[in-house]
């Protein structure tokens, strides 16, 4: 990483960093998100708890949120789930991936990826990542491309926004094991 800092995995105690942090990222950059902020703002304490929980796999080992923090702030995260059904178990998605404006192009989205897979690597069974990128999102696309993903197919109108306007969905995916 180009600047100071450090990433590790999330926990229940960084609910509420995780939340102040996850609205200012859904209020910048609505559309590189499936989620809105209106949507975690029309949640209560208890929907939220709950969704921190399974965000993080509910410590079952099926997911984890990173952060990368500077200076005791949460500046940039990456999430992982990983898929339930027996069949499908050797697959996981990315999700959330966002760095702070005032932190970006100092290698954090850069190192951020590059624990998650690591993380991946090491998980028995796991054998592919995926995410999905909105058209247009070049510099997320670039980085993911720059870590070995690959483009694999396209999803016509993936998301209305509430304008009308539809967005496809680039899916990309990383193998792990060959
Ligand atoms: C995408 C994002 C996470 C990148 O984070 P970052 O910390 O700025 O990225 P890094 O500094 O680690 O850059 C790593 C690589 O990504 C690519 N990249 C990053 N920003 C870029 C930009 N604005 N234009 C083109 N490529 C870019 C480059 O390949 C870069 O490699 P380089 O530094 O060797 O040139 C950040 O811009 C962001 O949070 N964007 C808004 C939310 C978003 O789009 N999330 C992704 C949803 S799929």
């Amino acid at each position: 990483m180009r600047q100071g800092g450090a990433i590790r995995a999330l926990r229940a105690e960084d609910e509420a960093a995780w939340w102040a942090f996850r609205l200012a990222a859904l209020e910048e950059s609505p559309e590189a998100f499936l989620v809105t902020a209106e949507e975690v703002r029309a949640m209560d304490g208890a929907a939220r708890t709950a969704r921190w929980a399974s965000m993080r796999g509910d410590g079952g080992g099926d997911g984890f949120v990173l952060g990368y923090e500077a200076e005791g702030r949460l500046l940039g995260a990456l999430g992982l789930r990983r898929e339930a059904f027996p069949r499908r178990r050797h697959l996981a998605e990315l999700w959330g991936m966002y760095v702070a404006p005032d932190a970006r192009g100092r290698g954090a989205g850069r190192a951020l990826l590059e624990e998650a897979i690591r993380r991946a690597r090491a998980t028995d069974g796991l054998r592919r990542l995926r995410l999905g990128v909105s058209e247009g999102n070049d510099a997320a696309g670039r980085l993911y491309e720059a870590l070995g993903f690959r483009e694999f197919a396209v999803e016509p109108a993936s998301l209305r926004l509430a304008d009308g306007r539809e967005l496809d969905e680039r899916w990309m995916e990383l193998v792990l094991v060959r």
